[in-house]
């Protein structure tokens, strides 16, 4: 089978790149991916030497450039990790998160259906059911809870899973959507909590946690998402909505806390800095439906997936230094130079 993966220069999609090239080697991996400023070739060196790979640059919303891929790859199934992800960026400029998450997704799914697939599966997340209140750990996202965004980044992945629906319905085009929380493991973008974390620490620069530092998330080491996607797209339903994660919520203090600890430095780097406006106070999944109709459950503890994460980032200095060094800086300043 040919799999076609957008989205493959970035943190999740590279991952899932060398996962599938080991997992699934009788099968053909053309990612494709425009290289913003959160995509890297760098983290697709090993999986350029492999003749089962190829990368092609392109944007999502190129139409013609994307049926020119189809035409030459006929591919089998669509994996649609492309898109905008910082919600940061998204409260600056929400304009590009429309266009990409939205418009790119129909750009796909259109191309999907006139040269046909076996499946298009949309990489979606668990902000898109919005947040759940701090006072009440008995509640969880399931498929069924309503959808109730916060950003513009969430809403633009909300938008382009009722669309991915609604294409399922309207044309019977053979969909799947998987859900998941926060992913965490190598080739994150330091712009993220955790890398940013361990970045700024292996510094002594401050660490800026923001509010309180009470926010929770619900943490998943990136290779454990990555065997949930694969499940999905070649076992999972048709038409249907999968939840992802293993029951691991930490509050960014502990999350931060635990780097430091895992780094040996002090926790006088941490500094509150203003709240993000509309931070979610609460994300939790209840992964059941995946569990029972899948089998998956999560492999990589909470420790351990921390201990590789920093371990890798210590061993791969260059990959996030080559960031640091670039447009990354510019970044940094225009985000918290006033905050
Ligand atoms: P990322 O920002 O690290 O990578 C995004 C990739 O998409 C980059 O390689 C970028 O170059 C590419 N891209 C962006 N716009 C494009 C366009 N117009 N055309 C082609 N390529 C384009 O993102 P990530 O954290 O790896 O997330 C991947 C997907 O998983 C996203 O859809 C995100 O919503 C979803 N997700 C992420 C998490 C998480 O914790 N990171 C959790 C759940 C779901
Ligand atoms: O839940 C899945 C989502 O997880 C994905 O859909 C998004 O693409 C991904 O970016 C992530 O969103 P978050 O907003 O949860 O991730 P982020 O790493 O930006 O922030 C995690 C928490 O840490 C959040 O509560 C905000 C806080 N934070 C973040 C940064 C960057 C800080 O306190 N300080 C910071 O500097």
């Amino acid at each position: 089978m040919t799999i076609l993966v957008t989205g493959g220069a970035g943190f999740i999609g590279s991952n899932f790149v060398y996962y599938q090239l080991a997992k699934h080697p009788e099968d053909r991996v053309v990612c494709l991916d425009k290289l913003t400023y959160a995509g890297n070739l760098e983290s697709l060196a090993q999986a350029m030497e492999n003749p089962s790979f190829r990368f092609v640059r392109a944007d999502i919303t190129d139409r013609e450039a994307v049926e020119k891929l189809f035409e030459e790859e006929k591919p089998d199934i669509v994996v649609n990790f492309a898109a905008e992800s910082h919600v940061d960026r998204s409260v600056e400029d929400p304009g590009i998160f429309i266009r990409t998450n939205i418009l790119g997704t129909q750009t796909m799914m259109d191309a999907s259906r006139k040269y046909g697939v076996k499946r298009y599966h949309q990489v979606s997340t668990d902000e898109v059911y919005g947040d759940l209140p701090l006072d009440r750990p008995d509640l969880f996202f399931t498929e069924e809870t309503h959808i109730h965004t916060s950003s513009p980044y969430s809403a633009s992945k909300a938008g382009a899973d009722l669309l991915v629906l609604a294409y399922a319905r309207t044309y019977g085009l053979p969909v799947s959507i998987t859900r998941c929380s926060n992913n965490y493991g190598p080739y994150h973008f330091p712009e993220k909590l955790i890398p940013l974390m361990i970045t700024r620490a292996l510094a002594d620069e401050s660490l800026p946690v923001y509010g309180n530092g009470e926010n929770v998330r619900d943490w998943l080491y990136v290779e454990d998402h990555c065997a949930a996607i694969d499940l999905v797209m070649r076992k999972g339903r048709e038409g249907e909505v999968y939840n992802v994660g293993g029951h691991n919520e930490r509050t960014n203090l502990e999350v931060v806390k635990t780097v430091l600890r895992e780094l040996g430095k002090p926790e006088s780097l941490i500094t509150y800095v203003r709240d993000r406006p509309g931070h979610d106070r609460r994300y939790a999944i209840d992964p059941t439906k995946i569990h029972n109709e899948l089998g998956w459950l999560p492999q990589t503890s909470f420790d351990e997936g921390i201990r590789r994460t920093v371990k890798w980032y210590l061993d791969n200095r260059e990959w996030w230094e080559h960031i640091l060094a670039g447009e990354y800086q510019n970044y940094y300043e225009h985000m918290y130079g006033n905050r």
